[in-house]
């Protein structure tokens, strides 16, 4: 990728590790110019290294949920971290949530006040979506180790494919302003540095303490939802999250409480 001066300051790997370092984590840093995609590669690749963090200036098959596509123009803020674990994934059910409200606290620090969670993973401003979550993980081994990689994408400053989102969406440069756009390692090393805390630490805890205060990441909160499972579609209110993560809609025939993996949620005026 050739540079100029409207593009950001490149990358920087050392700059992630030292923050990671900084606060006590021990994570391998790469920096890449292009790649198909950040998760893809570390699913794949064999990287023996306990948490492993791979940033692109550029991805070329970026994914997204629901084998969306996650447009990721040269200087984006994309990046995926690998942890592998001795332990079940299920110990990280729920992870999603955590991982938005984390990037919302990390947002809302350089000024994204506005940074609200929809419900499963996606972080939104305003009803625009700013950032998404791909989780993915494998089994590996004859110890049955599991691979978990947390993917990220945040909107920074989009060009023509922003045309190409088939959603509303914004990006830090328009929420920012020009001249006071984050430094791109910084902030990959900002939310590093939260999401291992959270991965490191108790995640079914974490989850229940988030669900007591969900409503400070709320994007649904109290609004008409119609959530789709499988063939069946449920009308209701979003009334928050319960302790496991669950979405519960308030419907007339009382609390429904829905789980991430087979739903997808609209506001019914959509
Ligand atoms: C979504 O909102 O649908 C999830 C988007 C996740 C995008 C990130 S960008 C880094 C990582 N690599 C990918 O291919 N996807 C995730």
């Amino acid at each position: 990728m050739t540079w100029n001066d409207n593009m950001p300051t490149p990358l920087n790997s050392s700059l992630i590790f030292e923050r990671c370092r900084s606060e006590g984590f021990e994570v391998e840093v790469e920096v890449l110019d292009t790649v198909d995609s950040t998760n893809s590669r570390l699913l794949e690749a064999d990287i023996s290294s306990p948490v492993f963090l791979c940033a692109a200036e550029r991805q070329t098959v970026g994914r997204g949920r629901r084998g969306k596509v996650w447009y990721s123009p040269e200087s984006g803020v994309t990046f995926s971290m690998r942890f592998n674990l001795s332990e079940s994934v299920s110990r990280f059910n729920g992870l999603s949530l955590l991982v938005g409200a984390i990037l919302c606290d990390s947002l809302r620090g350089l000024g994204v006040v506005d940074a609200m969670v929809k419900w499963p993973n996606d972080v939104l401003v305003h009803g625009s979506k700013l950032a998404g979550i791909l989780i993915e993980s494998r089994t590996t081994g004859l110890n049955k180790e599991t691979v978990l990689v947390v993917g990220i994408g945040v909107n920074y400053k989009r060009g023509k494919e922003a045309r190409l989102i088939d959603q509303a969406s914004t990006d830090l440069d328009a929420l920012c302003g020009s001249g006071e756009l984050p430094d791109r390692s910084v902030l990959i090393g900002d939310i590093a540095t939260r999401l291992l805390s959270v991965v490191s630490e108790d995640v079914p805890g974490a989850l229940i303490q988030l669900s007591a205060r969900w409503q400070e990441y709320d994007a649904l909160n109290g609004t008409w939802v119609m959530a789709k499972v499988a063939s069946e579609c449920i009308h209701g209110r979003a009334a928050g999250i319960d302790t496991n993560g669950n979405l519960r809609i308030d419907t007339a025939d009382g609390i429904c409480c829905l789980n991430s993996a087979d739903v997808s949620v609209r506001p019914e005026n959509d």
